[in-house]
């Protein structure tokens, strides 16, 4: 049966210190870290690129490393992401024309395969390629920025998901915390990522665990 797996977004700790602040989510429970790529094209916003993630691996050697490409071309990125020592490339759909080579490329490079879809993308877009990928990601915020609120009625894509796909990975991301994780956890989603509820706690361990107790259960 499917793992309840909680991976923090390092989007809004503080950056200068991404090895520390990694290395903290990690020694505190998180099951893998969930890596905010962001072009200003795909998203009006710019973080980090495959330079930033091959340091951090130099650094994390055995953690999983999932990038979420927020970027106009996520074939671009698929070789230098996957020497950069990625596990999973997670990609948005909504900008590529041949989603099944993106697929074919990312598996050809060693990584597993996650794709994305924004909270206007209709899940019937995404449930073609499944027999293609590991995980399908739905988000729960506009992609671009932390801290935004949780869009419920996006839980209408993930039961529908879990309905058909009882083995599917299925990820949430975007505006998740303790007050939102029984909605994501009832509807079916067992890869939770969760980012300022997680780096702003008191107790970041106390948090990873009830985020991961709720979905277990
Ligand atoms: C939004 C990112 C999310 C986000 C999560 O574009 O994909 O991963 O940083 O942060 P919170 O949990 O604060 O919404
Ligand atoms: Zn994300």
């Amino acid at each position: 049966h499917l793992k309840a797996l909680i991976g923090p977004s390092i989007l809004n700790s503080d950056l200068s210190r991404l090895y520390e602040e990694s290395q903290k989510l990690l020694d505190n429970g998180a099951d893998y870290l969930h890596l905010d790529v962001m072009d200003g094209h795909f998203v009006p916003n710019l973080t980090f690129g495959h330079p930033v993630v091959k340091c951090l691996r130099n650094k994390i050697k055995d953690a999983f490393f999932e990038t979420h490409m927020m970027v106009a071309n996520p074939e671009q990125w698929i070789s230098p992401m996957a020497d950069a020592g990625v596990n999973q490339y997670t990609f948005h759909i909504e900008p590529v024309d041949d989603v099944e080579r993106v697929c074919r490329k990312i598996k050809e490079s060693g990584m597993k395969v996650g794709l994305a879809i924004k909270p206007g993308t209709p899940v019937s877009d995404v449930e073609k390629y499944i027999s293609m990928s590991d995980m399908v990601l739905i988000m729960t915020v506009e992609p671009g920025f932390g801290g935004q609120k949780f869009m419920e009625d996006q839980m209408i894509k993930v039961r529908h998901l879990r309905e058909h796909y009882p083995l599917l990975n299925i990820e949430v991301d975007g505006g998740v915390g303790p007050a939102t994780i029984g909605c994501c956890a009832n509807a079916g989603a067992n890869m939770i990522v969760s980012g300022t509820a997680v780096i702003g706690a008191q107790d970041q361990a106390a948090t990873i665990k009830q985020l991961r107790d709720t979905v277990q259960q």
